[in-house]
């Protein structure tokens, strides 16, 4: 009922009043109020006055399946939310739940067992940081999966630079850096038989109100408060990439990534530099030259073109991270 009554609240630009409430949800004005209060009480502003209603002034930065919901401008991508306030990993609880419909949405306040690429982890800090993953079921065969943690990072770049204004690029194949420094990662996993493709998961994760970093992070990584001296609002953050991602992941089922590949390569800072690709602990240094239809990197090494696909390869600057 709470969350009823935010809904109606947050798709309202003016005061309603509490008996229209009352009639539209089914309860009494006095479990109105109660609700009401419980809102404030969590730190929503919401202003009454008599005669007129109630008016939602301020909604705080707390996360739940509502406060995503009402702002989507989407038509499948996060109709479904699983919200948790604490959970080991959204790629992980996606996969448990992977018999959701496309297009649901895992995140979480708090992930404390968070999955990098390779086999890293991710951290998390309650409060801090948007960690959300989305279940999908492309109808593409399986060596197309790929593509789809590109089709993320171009969401990610087009959110950060649109909200922020921050000049975010891409690190081919999926971080999402400002500056030298990382402000997000994509692990996109999937479930597959002899007979196809069951179901794809598409983690991301964004700093976005840390600090600092400690250790080895210190001088790899960002957040978009250190970058714009603000702390930001969540939930926001989350609908703007899922309204981005679902544009693009109807475009991609059509046409593939040919309409999007120039917008990739544009804010793609690994192309024309000397890169080292480590593959099973082999390292090998080239200078990244092209990216493909298909979101391999193509780079050169002796005259010799050799395409790269993101599977299992670490891309590393020569100097510095990207
Ligand atoms: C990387 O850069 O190594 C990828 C990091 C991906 C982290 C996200 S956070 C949401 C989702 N759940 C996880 O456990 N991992 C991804």
């Amino acid at each position: 009922m709470k969350n009823n009554i935010l809904s109606l609240l947050q798709n309202s630009n003016d005061y309603i009043s509490g008996e229209h409430m009352s009639k539209t949800l089914g309860v009494s004005r006095n479990s109105v109020w109660k609700h009401i209060n419980k809102l404030r009480s969590e730190g929503y502003e919401i202003d009454s006055v008599t005669n007129k209603g109630y008016k939602l002034l301020y909604v705080p930065d707390i996360l739940n399946n509502t406060i995503i919901s009402n702002g989507l401008k989407t038509t499948f991508i996060g109709k479904n939310i699983l919200y948790y306030d604490e959970i080991d990993s959204t790629n992980t609880a996606a996969k448990r739940h992977s018999s959701e419909i496309e297009g649901t949405v895992f995140t979480a306040d708090l992930q404390t067992g968070g999955k990098g690429r390779l086999g890293r982890g991710w951290a998390g800090v309650s409060g801090d940081n948007v960690a959300f993953s989305i279940l999908l079921r492309p109808k593409i065969s399986l060596d197309k999966v790929s593509q789809l943690t590109l089709i993320a990072g171009i969401s990610v770049r087009r959110a950060i630079s649109n909200l922020y204004g921050l000049d975010a690029k891409i690190k081919w194949p999926n971080d999402i850096v400002v500056g030298k420094k990382k402000i997000c990662g994509i692990l996109t996993e999937m479930s597959a038989e002899m007979n196809g493709l069951n179901y794809v998961v598409c983690g991301i994760g964004v700093n976005v109100n840390s600090e600092s970093f400690d250790g080895e992070l210190k001088s790899k990584a960002t957040s978009i408060f250190i970058e714009t001296k603000q702390k930001q609002k969540r939930y926001i953050l989350i609908q703007e990439i899922l309204n981005q991602f679902e544009i693009l992941y109807l475009e991609f089922l059509k046409n593939g990534l040919t309409k999007m590949l120039d917008e990739y390569k544009t804010f793609c800072v690994t192309l024309n530099r000397d890169v080292k690709v480590i593959k099973n602990g082999t390292a090998l240094i080239a200078k990244a030259v092209d990216i493909t239809q298909n979101g391999e990197l193509i780079i050169e090494k002796d005259g010799e073109n050799i395409c790269v696909n993101s599977g299992e390869v670490s891309v590393r600057g020569i100097y510095d991270y990207i």
